[in-house]
């Protein structure tokens, strides 16, 4: 849809939505975070520089066919060597709080802690120390899936030895780090590891493995690892003194095809659990897979002619240990979907494992799966409250994006995020301080405040609209009228 439109959108004070998902102008609790976020692999470029190693990703985006146009990532926003300008941005927007993520291969070229490289370790203390000297408190993640080369060499995540190298290499960044930074992620949506790296092989490592067990082994041992790794933390900092580390979730929210057929209404109910509960079941809840997940995946494997489920169990030994395993509930959110029984053949299940039920109404963006629906932002966050038993919850990522050159003038974006910040509780998090490579699909998906013009060498970072709107919100720590 065309930017007038959505400047029309926003003028009659948006689309006429339903009752229960009016307007409510207000402010947000005092010490609200106001976030942004980026992640190591999607901006940092310097894929070669200062003796960091390998990446899964740098070894797929370098494979043909891989990526959209088979485009380069080699420099992306060449972030690694413009942190003033990245800093300028932040500040600009007046965040309290900035997303990154650490670059496993950055920090140890192998993978493991035999070599440590100083340069990268170096590069992230100064991030941080500027970050702080501006206020501005650093939320990190470990792992946002570029897995070093050498450690995918011997298996990746679908050898179980993985979980004591990521212990190996938090507890580095723990000692390293630590003293500056209190908020951690283990792990950034698992669910895409598991099964789009591991089983669809549209992300890296670009493992096909359908049907098969490979995106199941692999979900265990993130598992495990982000287990093994919040206990590392509790046991390092002990007290804690305000230090938080949980996992990121991310899951959308899906409505029945048909809001009378009660057939719909469980394929929406079993969509959700499968999704987020595939790993927030055992974390949040009491250590172990769900019923859905169970009862699925046992059918599969039999249709397979398997004799036994391909979901592997927990020992009991690690059911107490995963249980609880969380400070809070990391949560990344974008779009609903709409979902219908698979009870009605070959067909639907195909529509709807490529996501194309939608509902029409539904306004569109630069990514084929992403619809601007803010009520199920709001409907899968009391999801989450009752379901976990009311976790703190932290918005990780949330944002939009579009297709071509648009120009700055981004209506669409300011829409969607008065609209889903409204939806919001605690903590906000939008996505993305920048364009920048949005994995498989390349550089054409842009989901940032600020505009990166690629065809200009000093890769200049020019706000866009949509970056003075939030910075607003985060001024009035409300909606400005
Ligand atoms: C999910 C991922 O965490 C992030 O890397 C990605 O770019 C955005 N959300 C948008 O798809």
């Amino acid at each position: 849809r065309s930017a007038v439109y959505y400047a029309e959108v926003i003028r009659n004070n948006g689309i006429p939505l339903p009752k229960e998902d009016e307007f409510l102008y207000g402010e947000f609790p005092k010490n609200f975070s106001w976030s942004v976020a980026t992640t190591a692999y999607q901006i940092k470029g310097a894929w070669r520089a200062d003796g960091k190693g390998l990446s899964i990703w740098d070894q797929f985006a370098h494979t043909p066919l891989k990526i959209s146009n088979d485009e380069n990532v080699d420099v992306v926003c060449d972030s690694y060597h413009k942190l003033k300008k990245d800093l300028a941005s932040l500040r600009a927007l007046q965040v309290s709080h900035y997303h990154f993520s650490i670059s496993w291969p950055r920090v140890l070229p192998d993978g493991t802690t035999k070599h440590v490289n100083e340069a990268g370790l170096n590069y992230y203390e100064r991030l941080i120390d500027v970050l702080l000297a501006s206020n501005i408190k650093p939320q990190v993640t470990i792992y946002h899936w570029d897995l070093p080369q050498a450690l995918q060499n011997v298996g990746g995540w679908e050898n179980e030895t993985i979980v004591q190298r990521f212990k190996e290499y938090a507890a580095l960044l723990f000692q390293r780090l630590g003293d500056k930074v209190k908020f951690w992620l283990t792990l950034n949506e698992p669910y895409v590891i598991a099964n789009l790296g591991y089983g669809y092989g549209t992300s890296a490592p670009g493992i096909f493995a359908r049907p098969g067990k490979a995106p199941y082994i692999v979900g265990h041992n993130l598992i495990k690892a982000h287990a093994e790794v919040w206990h590392l933390h509790n046991e390092t900092y002990h007290p804690k003194q305000g230090r938080l580390i949980s996992i990121t979730i991310n899951s959308d929210w899906a409505e029945p095809r048909d809001p009378d057929k009660q057939e719909d209404i469980d394929a929406v109910r079993r969509y959700v659990q499968f999704y987020g509960g595939w790993f927030a079941y055992p974390i949040f809840k009491n250590g172990y897979y769900n019923e859905v997940m169970k009862t699925r995946i046992r059918e599969r494997s039999l249709a397979q002619g398997l004799s036994t489920s391909q979901l592997p169990e927990f020992t009991e030994g690690e059911k107490q240990r995963i249980k609880g395993t969380f400070d809070f509930f990391g949560f990344n959110h974008y779009t609903t979907i709409l979902r219908k029984s698979n009870a009605r053949g070959k067909l639907f299940v195909l529509l709807s494992l490529i996501k194309f039920l939608t509902d029409r109404s539904w306004l569109d963006s630069g990514s084929f799966w992403l619809k601007v629906t803010p009520f199920g932002f709001r409907k899968i966050l009391r999801w989450i409250k009752e379901e976990y038993d009311n976790p703190s919850i932290y918005i990780t990522e949330n944002g939009i994006s579009e297709r071509g050159e648009l120009g700055l003038n981004d209506a669409w974006r300011i829409h969607y995020y008065k609209s889903y910040i409204n939806e919001a509780l605690k903590d906000y998090t939008a996505w993305s301080l920048m364009d920048n490579f949005e994995w498989a699909t390349g550089f054409a998906e842009k989901f940032g405040l600020y505009y990166i013009n690629y065809t200009d060498p000093n890769l200049p970072r020019i706000p866009r609209e949509s970056s003075k709107y939030y910075s607003s919100i985060i001024l009035c720590n409300g909606f400005p009228d």
